[in-house]
Order: structure tokens, then sequence, then C-alpha cells
């Protein structure tokens, strides 16, 4: 049996990860798991899967859960703290990584310094931190294999090849809810109206990030790191079917791609089971059902996050740690009804312009940056 914590248990990975386990439960011992504030959910979560070490986010809810819950024997955290160490759990041989944002960093490097396999949800802790985090897993022998479907589907796609092989990795975007209507319609667009993406069922955070294709710029800068490219071997292009999670351009001139239902329990299957391939949970991608496959450029006019992620990704330092927290305040505003969605990029950008790229030296550092930008980000929300 392969046994497996799940950092973001109650989330929309975590619940899939879980449907996945679930279908072969005799391969996979479920040993860690690690939530938010959702109780109820992870209390059933507790129930069936029977962890033996498990955390939440908040103190509170873990004294509410031990009283809810006596009977249970998993030993309980709280916190950043108590997320790291279901992460890092002796017993554990495969880490699921899918808290939304930078609070997903520290459980994901813990995972990475203890040498576990990491199936990698998260893609903000590669943004923040790609470099320590790929170098940690070099030393410690650490496997990061990407969940997210586009990295899914180039990581499938570089599989047999050479480094040198590669002259360009194209990401796909479905380019969320918002593709087929003009900036100016877009600028005062409601939360249900963002959260209505066409394609995938997915978290509020990454959902919105979708709408306003930052998603796609976080997964560049993602893809810089988890693939070893340069910068300007990166390129996306809208796909609204969603079915080719990206293409790979040969230097011969063979462009691979990888396609497969719209479904985030392949990709997370995979990550799974990699090397190894299991039954599909799915039926079979129709073609002929699909019929067209469309590609568009993207309109970076109309998308302004998707440019400015670009210049971070160029420019690297401090800068992309500045994009994805400002992008997190904003988005969390968005959500809770204090700026307009137009008010997203304008403040990211705003934020961004602000600041002056510097080295990073290490963990800490990038915490320290996060804490400035939340607090400078925040300042430009209530001035408005
Ligand atoms: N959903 C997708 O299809 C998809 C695809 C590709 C990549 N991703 C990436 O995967 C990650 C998770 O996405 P998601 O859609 O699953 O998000 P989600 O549905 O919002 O789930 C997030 C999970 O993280 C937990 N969490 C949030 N803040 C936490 C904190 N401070 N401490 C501990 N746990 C915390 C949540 O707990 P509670 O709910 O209990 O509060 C929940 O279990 C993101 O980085 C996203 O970009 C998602």
């Amino acid at each position: 049996m392969t046994k497996i914590s799940i950092l973001g248990s109650t989330g929309s990975i975590g619940q899939n990860c879980l449907e996945v386990i679930s279908r072969s439960k005799n391969k996979w011992d479920v040993v860690g798991l690690s939530a938010g504030r959702n109780r109820e959910l992870f209390r059933k979560q507790v129930t069936e899967f029977n962890p033996k070490i498990i955390s939440l986010e908040r103190e509170e809810d873990v004294a509410e859960f031990r009283r809810e819950y006596p009977e249970s024997s998993a030993e309980i955290f709280h916190g950043q703290e108590g997320a790291e160490a279901v992460a890092r759990y002796d017993e554990s041989d495969i880490v699921l990584s899918a808290i939304t944002g930078i609070n997903g960093l520290r459980p994901t490097l813990g995972a990475v310094q203890s040498g576990k396999r990491v199936a990698l949800a998260n893609k903000e802790s590669l943004v923040v931190a790609g470099p320590l985090i790929l170098e940690t897993a070099e030393r410690t022998g650490s496997q990061i294999i990407p969940v997210d479907s586009e990295h899914s589907g180039v990581f499938q796609c570089l599989a047999k090849e050479e480094k040198n092989h590669v002259k360009k990795v194209i990401l796909t975007a479905s380019g969320g809810p918002f593709f087929h209507v003009s900036a100016e319609e877009m600028k005062n667009k409601t939360l249900d109206e963002a959260l209505n993406h066409p394609r995938w069922k997915m978290g509020k955070k990454v959902t919105i990030d979708s709408a306003t294709l930052m998603n796609k710029g976080l997964e560049l800068i993602e893809a810089r790191w988890l693939f070893d490219l340069e910068p300007e071997q990166l390129d996306m292009l809208i796909h609204p079917q969603s079915i080719v999670h990206s293409l790979v351009e040969m230097r011969d001139g063979s462009v691979l791609a990888q396609l497969s239902p719209t479904d985030m329990k392949i990709p997370i299957q995979y990550a799974l089971t990699y090397p190894d391939r299991e039954e599909a949970l799915l039926p079979s991608l129709d073609l002929s059902q699909v019929r067209a496959l469309e590609f568009y450029e993207i309109d970076e006019k109309k998308f302004p996050l998707v440019k400015l992620a670009r210049e971070a990704l160029e420019t690297g330092g401090s800068l992309p740690v500045v994009l994805n927290t400002a992008n997190e305040v904003a988005v969390e505003a968005f959500i809770e009804g204090k700026i307009p969605f137009s008010d997203i990029a304008e403040i990211v950008t705003e934020t961004v312009e602000n600041h002056k790229t510097r080295k990073i030296g290490g963990l800490e550092e990038i915490f320290d940056i996060d804490r400035e930008t939340k607090l400078k980000t925040r300042n430009l929300i209530d001035q408005r």
C-alpha cells in the first residue's frame, strides 16, 4: 500500500484526490489529512480514511473538532506548522499539496525537504519560491510531479525527451467566463459571473484567477521552474474546449500535445501513480463529439495580468512574490465584495509597478516580502 498525506483535503483538488483513492482503496493508505476551516467535511473524511496525523487552520477549530469527535485517535495540529507536520510525516510516501496560495509554501517545502514525492497542485509555492524548492528537491531526492492539467500535459510530453529537444512549451487556457465579453463589459462583472467557469469546477481563488487569466500567468512561472525553461521558451494560447492541455514544440518542428477529458481526476491520478498508469475513472475522450479544437491568441490589453506575469517571469527575484501576494489580496477583496472585478488587475498592477525588485535570500525573506506586500495592497484597496 502506498501511504499518502493530503494537504487541502476539503478543497476541490483534495476531494478529487480522495475520490481517485476511494476507487482503489486496497492500494492507498491515507496517513495524513490537512484542511482549513471546513470542519464538517473534514470530520467525514477523518471518519472514512482514519489518518494518523491531521491538521486544521485555526486552533479554535482543533478544540471544537476534539469536542465533536472525541473518538478520533489521530494526532492533531493547527496552523502552518500543523500542515507542515502533516507534510513531513515520516510514514507518508506521497504528499498531495493542494492548499491555496502562499499558505501552501511552508508545507510544500516541508514535504520536499523530507524527500517525499510531491503531487503539486499549489502552483503559488513555485511562483514565489521556485529556485528554493527545486534546489531542495535536488538535494533530498524529492520528486515533484505536477497536478495542474497543463503541467501534467507538458510532463507527459517531455517524459522521453532530452531537454535540448524542446523549443517551446505552450500552455492552453480555456479563456475563462469572459473570453467572449468585451473589456468594457468585463469591468463590472459580478462574483457569481466570475465564478461561473465554462469548463472547470474549482476553488474560488483559482476560478477568479481564471477569469482574469492571472492563472495562466502564474502557470507560466510555475512551468519555468518545473521544466527548467527560459522565459522565451514559454507561451500560451486560448483553447476554449480545454481538451488539449498543453503543446510542446520540438526543435525538429514536431509538436506534441496531451489531450484528455476536462477532469482533474486524470492529472491527479497520474501524479499519484506515475510512472504507472491505472485504469481511467472516466469515459474515453470522444473527439467525434468534440469536433472542433480551436486556438486563439490572448488579448493582453483585455487581460493585462498576463503581461504583468510575463514581466515578473522575466525579471524574477522578489517580483513574482509581489505579483502573487498582490493578486491574492485583490482576489480576496473582490470575493468579499470590497472592489469591482476590474480593480483586481488595476490594484495588482499598481502594487507591482511600485515595487523595486531585489534578490531573494531565502524562505523568511519571501515571507517578509509577502507581509509587506499584503499591507501595501490592502492600503491601496482601502484608499478606493
Ligand atoms: N481546482 C482545480 O481544478 C485546480 C487545478 C489546478 C491547480 N489547482 C491549484 O490547487 C490549489 C488548490 O485549489 P482548489 O481549487 O482545490 O482550492 P480550494 O477548493 O479553495 O481548496 C483549498 C484547500 O486548502 C485549504 N486551505 C485554505 N487555506 C488554508 C490554510 N491557511 N491552512 C490550511 N488549509 C487551508 C482549504 O480548506 P477549507 O476548505 O477547509 O477551508 C481547502 O482544503 C491551488 O493552488 C490551485 O491553484 C487547482
